[in-house]
């Protein structure tokens, strides 16, 4: 049994991190399901992470539904969280509960994951009264970088460190159950982590948050093309990924693979059958 929107306010009381990866498909959901990582996230960052795009504007809510139900499909109870893509709940909050819904009944999620602070509470607030558990997200918020001049640290001055404190209070007040917070000062994500019962999530905001989350490729060291300062990388499977390969092509030329090991064979006389 996974856990709950209310096991994540107990584990907070208690003082118990919270561990988040993204999965975004069956094959690393089903992998992760043995791990016991509380939350899964896909994240949109599988715009960047696996579709090849340059930011996570581009993703859509289909491919969105398609990937969640696809890790939902291989972590039948873990606890699942979908991002609501750029676009998804910026036209209004009709547009909103019905792009959440779909990510709950079409792909079913656990609940949804949407950035921006008191911009979006009108939503958060009409999603949770809907019957929808509602993931923030502050800081960093890739959706939007243009705006905030890029993919920088945010809140490091007073008035971006008092505005963020004032989001993340009011999209608790608003029903959120939970808060992720991107490339925070440290110093700044525990003011906030301590201001709120609900509790934080960090990425690249230190230890002072309630749990932590990555993006499973870069933890797992299979995403090469950039590698940002907050990410560890516990393994670095790229490269044997690659030997791996080499070393199939290889074999495959020199005909050493397929060996009999890997082959099939019968009794039956087929010399009737070849032309020589
Ligand atoms: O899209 C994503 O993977 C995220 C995490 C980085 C928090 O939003």
């Amino acid at each position: 049994m996974g856990k709950t929107v209310k096991d994540f306010l107990t584990m907070k009381k208690a003082g118990e991190k919270i561990t988040m990866l993204t999965a975004y498909d069956a094959a690393m959901s089903r992998l992760l399901s043995n791990c016991e990582v509380d939350m899964l996230l896909v994240g949109d960052s599988l715009g960047m992470v696996v579709l090849g795009y340059d930011s996570t504007v581009p993703v859509t809510m289909d491919q969105m539904i398609h990937h969640s139900s696809a890790v939902r499909r291989g972590a039948p109870d873990a606890f699942v969280v979908g991002d609501m893509p750029f676009g998804s709940y910026q036209t209004g909050v009709r547009d909103a509960t019905k792009n959440a819904l779909r990510l709950v009944k079409e792909a079913g999620c656990d609940a949804v994951k949407l950035e921006g602070g008191i911009e979006v509470c009108e939503v958060v607030e009409t999603l949770v009264r809907s019957g929808i558990s509602v993931v923030g997200h502050l800081g960093l918020t890739p959706q939007t970088a243009s705006q905030l001049g890029g993919y920088k640290v945010q809140g490091k001055d007073i008035t971006g460190a008092k505005k963020m404190i004032e989001d993340a209070r009011a999209l608790q007040a608003a029903g959120a159950f939970c808060l992720v917070l991107e490339c925070v000062p440290s110093e700044l994500a525990t003011i906030i982590s301590n201001a709120l019962e609900i509790p934080t999530i960090g990425i690249g905001a230190g230890g002072g948050c309630d749990g932590q989350v990555l993006v499973i490729n870069d933890l797992l060291g299979m995403f090469e093309k950039f590698v940002p300062k907050f990410v560890k990388q516990y393994q670095n499977l790229a490269p044997e990924m690659r030997e791996g390969v080499k070393q199939y092509v290889a074999e495959v030329k020199a005909g050493d693979f397929p060996a009999a090991d890997q082959s099939f064979s019968c009794n039956t006389d087929y010399s009737e059958l070849s032309d020589d």
